[in-house]
């Protein structure tokens, strides 16, 4: 197939941008200062750790593997170990479709945001702007039924760039962007951080946040947070980090860059967990309460929580402008390697050329996106949707993706030996352990507990009826078309591992030797 002139990245850095660029998102900015603080303080960075450790990176180096090894989009690699898990790559595909048609939407927001800074346009109440003026957000949750420009034209921008960023390629259109793109994150949510810790109450924040709660770690449901955040923020599990590897070189070392992504990553959540803590003591102090009553997360956090000190704050325009442009840079290289999931798996499959496949399975989602969320229903469909989609997409493919490679084809171990073969530190029980019996195990623990508090209360009292409806329908359909996707025949399909073809390695004895070969 054309997979021999399968597009390459630049270098190795680019890769790696590119990688960091998709890992460091809304979930490092937004969710992990939350996350960290409500499970222990300081002392979540415990299980955050052993998370990392013991599923985050050897996870990460797996989907390298298969990437580089296969070198297609996650369907046609996962067709390539057995047939059947064709169907698992599309399910991959169906949820990155459905996250990046409202992830996308998040970064309108934070675009606009960054404008109205500049005039604190959100006056005196920043919750009623958000939901009212700028969202025209429905008292009641229901179907669409009003169309709202002020997101619908920000949004269109997003998708105008992201969509020529893509159509220029992967070296051209996806390493140049995180190029410029993560350097100017770095530099402007560094500003922010520095002036953050020197506002008048930030050490308040701090203490808050890092002051350790050993006794936390005895409480199962910190542990579930500690893997959660792994898995969401290092972008496992979506099919992305398979995509990417897939552009490497036979020669690129991927143990070592597994490490360098993780790292930096965790590294920016940290700082991320210092900005934000920093501002919200200076906030608490601000208005003489406690940082507790002040804590928030997600949407409340970047467009109620933030608008808010960035009223009180002297110089808060710069401060505004600097954070909401960060989360919409960081949201921007997240939302490009998502919609490079769906787009490469298509060409991969029809054999279509990049741009004009840029612009219908891009072009695809960014309609579905421009028509359901500029509404007065908008965030509701997107909390809902967003949730239902995270349980019941992202982790339970990871779930089912890591039973099916460990037990059921036993791929792990020659995957290891693939990897082993380029890489620095070597693939050895630890990882196979950490792959088939850790990873597995938490993250069946982390669907029944999330399905019992589904039962129990009914998701925190959130959707009921249609939006409960809605995400329920988004996550199982997501399933439903990847099956429905994988049984339709292959023309020129490429020969599975299992078939005795060139790339194959004998199913009972993976054979190094070979492997070896086939690396330099
Ligand atoms: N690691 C990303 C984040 O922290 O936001 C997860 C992600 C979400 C990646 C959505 C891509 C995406 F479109």
């Amino acid at each position: 197939m054309e997979q021999q002139n399968r597009e390459q990245w630049g270098s190795r850095a680019g890769f790696l941008l590119a990688a960091i660029g998709s890992a460091v998102g809304l979930g490092n900015i937004w969710r992990f200062p939350a996350e960290a603080y409500r499970n222990g303080g300081g002392a979540f960075l415990l299980p955050y750790l052993i998370a990392l450790l013991t599923a985050g990176l050897p996870l990460l180096i797996l989907e390298y593997t298969i990437g580089r090894k296969y070198r297609r989009s996650p369907p046609a690699a996962l067709r390539q170990i057995s047939r059947p898990a064709e169907a698992i790559g599309w399910w991959q595909v169906a949820i990155c479709f459905i996250i990046a048609s409202y992830y996308a939407v998040i970064v309108a927001w934070a675009v606009r945001y960054a404008g109205f800074s500049v005039g604190k346009e959100w006056g005196k109440d920043p919750e009623s702007f958000f939901s009212g003026d700028f969202l025209h957000a429905a008292a009641e949750p229901g179907g669409p039924s009003e169309f709202v420009a002020g997101v619908f034209w920000p949004l269109l921008g997003v998708w105008a760039l992201v969509l020529v960023i893509l159509a220029l390629g992967v070296r051209r259109g996806i390493e140049t962007a995180n190029k410029i793109f993560i350097p100017l994150l770095v530099l402007f949510f560094g500003a922010l951080v520095v002036r953050a810790v020197t506002l008048d109450g930030a050490s308040k924040g701090l203490d808050a946040l890092f002051s350790p709660d050993w006794g936390a770690l005895t409480d199962g449901s910190v542990w579930i947070a500690a893997y959660g955040q792994i898995f969401f923020s290092l972008s496992i599990g979506f099919g992305i980090m398979v995509t990417y590897a897939s552009y490497l070189g036979r020669k690129a070392d991927l143990s070592g860059s597994a490490l360098v992504a993780g790292f930096a990553n965790s590294s920016f959540e940290i700082l991320a967990g210092i900005g934000v803590f920093a501002t919200l003591g200076f906030m608490a102090q601000a208005n003489g309460v406690a940082v507790n009553e002040v804590v928030s997360d997600g949407v409340g956090l970047a467009f109620i929580a933030f608008p808010t000190v960035i009223s009180e704050m002297p110089m808060g325009a710069l401060f505004g402008v600097l954070f909401f442009v960060s989360l919409a840079i960081a949201g921007i290289t997240s939302l490009v390697s998502i919609v490079q999931v769906v787009v490469s798996a298509v060409q991969d499959r029809t054999g279509m050329r990049r741009v004009p496949a840029v612009l219908t399975v891009g072009g695809a989602i960014a309609v579905a996106s421009l028509a359901v969320f500029p509404t007065d229903a908008g965030l509701s469909i997107l909390d809902a949707v967003d949730h239902f989609i995270n349980q019941y997409g992202i982790a339970l493919a990871a779930l089912v993706f890591l039973v099916v490679t460990a037990w059921v084809l036993r791929r792990v171990g020659p995957l290891g030996e693939h990897a082993n073969a380029t890489s620095a530190v070597r693939m050895g029980l630890w990882w196979r352990v950490c792959l088939g019996v850790v990873t597995p195990l938490v993250l069946g623990w982390m669907m029944v507990d999330s399905l019992r508090a589904e039962f129990d209360e009914n998701y925190g009292g959130m959707p009921t009826g249609f939006l409960a409806w809605a995400g329920w329908g988004v996550a199982g359909g997501a399933l439903l078309i990847g099956a429905l996707l994988a049984l339709v025949p292959w023309r020129n399909a490429p020969a599975s591992d299992t078939d005795a073809d060139t790339d194959a390695e004998p199913e009972s004895s993976p054979s190094p030797s070979q492997e070896k070969e086939e690396a330099h």
